[in-house]
């Protein structure tokens, strides 16, 4: 039974429309109307044009570059749907920007991700909804609910029509193993982790490989492409090596600076990202999988208080 309008109603903010019109259209509603401006002096405006009064509100704003701008959007959305009297409000992130400055990595760091999950939480959110969240315990900077969904399952499902035989799943890092793994037992394949060092921001060093990878079709899965460096570093390992081939998953597409080039430039056979993150064109070696289903599935199961990670199993 699809949800009807006074029930539950789903708003966008700018960062990725289309992904928030595959969701409404999955779950069978039409986005709420709002109007997103910016004064003259670039400050934001926003006017809601429809009533939310005792409703359950979702807005959809991965926090993704222009990061600030997308951030700062979405803590006006939520302040003026809370003063518009929004029964709740749930935050729907697919990318949680600033989620990588998520502890002291050095003497007097900051933690970025600490400090958004603040300024959600002081704006109103009762709830986020995210996607491979850097780290999983970024989940206890909240003190409202969070559901970190996995997107293993959609790449899952797209790797087994490709049809590769033996294939080796591969960590770009230590960090990223749980998610690496998860992936890994979906497909049926072996798991390989890359020992990755940063001598400095946004440079990466893969010094060894850990597991079999000769011989196979190795499949690096990471949650982030920034710059593409932990990809193509990888792959050339992986292939010095002995792996047959080297194929990249990666959930959110953040393709900073000459990303695309280095990517299109490397040996890296195709690369699978996700829509989290709006792309206007990638370059042909790119396949862009939806998570729409996944997260109109979770509001709808949010909404009627079944399980989410049964989606997981
Ligand atoms: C790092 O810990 C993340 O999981 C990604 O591997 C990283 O953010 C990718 O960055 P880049 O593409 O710049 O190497």
């Amino acid at each position: 039974m699809p949800f009807t309008r006074n029930e539950l109603k789903i708003f966008s903010g700018s960062a990725n429309l289309p992904l928030a019109e595959k969701i409404s259209q999955y779950m069978g509603l039409e986005l709420g109307r709002i109007e997103l401006g910016r004064f003259a002096d670039g400050e934001i405006n926003i006017r809601i044009d429809e009533t939310v009064r005792g409703h359950d509100v979702y807005i959809i704003q991965p926090t993704s570059p222009p990061v600030n701008e997308h951030l700062m959007e979405l803590l006006i959305m939520i302040d003026a749907f809370k003063r518009a009297s929004a029964r709740m409000v749930a935050v729907v992130m697919p990318y949680y920007g600033y989620a990588r400055q998520d502890r002291k990595a050095r003497g007097r760091d900051p933690i970025s991700a600490k400090l958004v999950a603040n300024l959600l939480t002081v704006a109103g959110a009762d709830r986020v909804i995210t996607i491979d969240l850097h780290a999983e315990q970024i989940q206890g900077f909240f003190d409202i609910p969070v559901d970190n969904l996995w997107s293993f399952p959609v790449f899952a499902d797209r790797i087994k029509k490709l049809e590769y035989r033996d294939i080796v799943v591969v960590s770009p890092d230590v960090g990223g193993v749980k998610r690496a793994r998860k992936f890994a037992e979906k497909i049926g394949a072996p798991l390989a982790i890359l020992d990755k060092r940063r001598p400095k921001d946004n440079v990466a060093e893969v010094l060894h490989v850990i597991g079999e990878v000769e011989g196979m079709t190795a499949i690096l899965f990471d949650d982030i492409i920034d710059t593409g460096r932990s990809l193509v570093e990888g792959a050339k390992v992986l292939l010095e090596k002995g792996a047959k081939r080297v194929i990249a998953c990666a959930t959110h597409a953040v393709l900073s600076q000459d990303a695309k080039e280095r990517i299109m430039n490397s040996p890296i056979e195709k690369v699978l990202v996700t829509d989290t993150i709006y792309q206007e064109e990638l370059p042909e070696k790119f396949e862009v999988l939806s998570v729409a289903s996944l997260l109109g599935e979770t509001i709808m199961r949010i909404r009627k208080n079944l399980s989410v990670s049964v989606l997981f199993r």
